[in-house]
């Protein structure tokens, strides 16, 4: 018997008049193939940090979202300093071009020797000289949309919005701000994985209505008072200030938009995924990735520019937040499983950035006209 369809909803834009998705949304493995490939498929997702590509001829293969895309892509730091990102499948049969991360003069694929330049152009293959029409274009590695910032590399398959455009956010509220030189920190990196939706973390990421309840020790470290959402084109910014006596906390000058005061950190979401957490001691890069509709992992990487400043104010404890945060997302999903709850309304002083999220995510995959 075949599914009934999707059956579309809406989110109203007036959020004192809106519902929340129905619980399905957060479930139905319909819906999460129709996110994956309208949204992730679409949008610009982290795919490293620079370091260990700085050198000319570095190679370092990457899977776009594993288990979810499972796009297998390579980037290449050409001679001349240039990133690429290119496909990594053979044009030949499929196999991988690039197995392991290192450095190679030219890429060529083991298993029966096609050879590419580092820009991905066709170069020569054994025992072809009597095929016809051929190399084409069609021969290449495909070369796909790649940008490094801030010690981090972005790349898309097919990017529904440009780079800058979407990135903007975080460069102009950084512009000025000392971060020092951010490094990667592989000791301070960590992988979750958790029960539940993808959505749900982000619905719990972009509201600070949670902290006092869920949060106590962060609650206490800012003035939640001053918590601050923004809502941006493709994403949102909160801003959460620092008490007076936070000798670590940022002290903005000039015109920066929050010149004037200090500031504790400031959490970037970038749809569709991708969190920019910045802390007085450098960037706590989250990267959601959905697994399957009720399966989600976050890998969290560290960018550190200050390291006398780890350890303290809102970043104190970001495993224990952590933590925090996946109990209350995995208890809210078992919630949805059951048939009881349908829908819910949003606070509008404290929800509107998960109802942007919403409303953003109903866009980009057209399931309401
Ligand atoms: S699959 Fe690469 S050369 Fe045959
Ligand atoms: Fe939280």
């Amino acid at each position: 018997m075949l599914d009934p369809p999707l059956a579309p909803f809406l989110i109203d834009p007036e959020i004192s008049k809106a519902e929340t998705p129905p619980a399905a949304f957060y479930s139905d493995a319909r819906w999460f193939r129709q996110i994956r490939d309208s949204v992730f498929g679409r949008g610009w997702h982290c795919i490293g940090l620079s370091r260990g590509l700085e050198a000319p001829r570095a190679v370092r293969p990457v899977t776009l979202l594993p288990g979810v895309l499972d796009e297998e892509l390579v980037l290449v730091r050409g001679d001349d300093g240039t990133l690429r990102l290119l496909s990594n499948v053979c044009t030949h049969r499929g196999m991988l071009v690039v197995e392991e991360a290192g450095t190679c003069d030219a890429l060529r694929c083991r298993y029966h020797g096609r050879r590419f330049s580092l820009d991905g152009c066709f170069r020569s293959m054994p025992k072809f000289e009597s095929v016809e029409g051929f190399p084409t274009e069609r021969d290449d590695l495909r070369s796909l949309p790649v940008v490094e910032r801030n010690g981090m590399v972005f790349g898309s398959l097919d990017p529904d919005v440009e780079f800058d455009a979407w990135f903007a956010p975080v460069t102009e509220r950084l512009a000025g701000i000392d971060l020092g030189t951010l490094t990667g920190h592989p000791e301070r990196h960590h992988d979750y994985e958790f029960e539940a939706n993808w959505m749900l973390y982000l619905d719990n990421y972009l509201e600070g209505f949670h902290i006092p309840f869920i949060h106590p020790e962060l609650a206490a470290a800012i003035p939640m008072t001053e918590y601050q959402t923004e809502l941006l084109p493709s994403g949102t910014l909160q801003i959460a200030g620092a008490h007076e006596d936070d000798a670590t906390a940022f002290a903005p000058v000039g015109d920066h938009p929050e010149a004037g005061r200090a500031i504790a950190a400031w959490y970037f979401w970038l749809f569709p995924a991708t969190l920019i957490n910045v802390y007085p001691w450098g960037i706590s890069l989250n990267m959601v990735e959905p697994l399957a509709p009720t399966r989600t992992r976050v890998r969290f990487r560290s960018l550190v520019g200050h390291p006398h400043l780890l350890g303290s104010g809102a970043a104190a404890d970001l495993h224990q937040i952590e933590l925090e945060d996946e109990a209350a997302v995995i208890a809210t999903q078992r919630g949805l499983l059951g048939s009881i709850y349908q829908r819910g309304r949003y606070s509008p002083p404290e929800e509107f950035g998960v109802h942007h999220f919403h409303r953003l995510l109903l866009e980009r995959c057209a399931i309401v006209g």
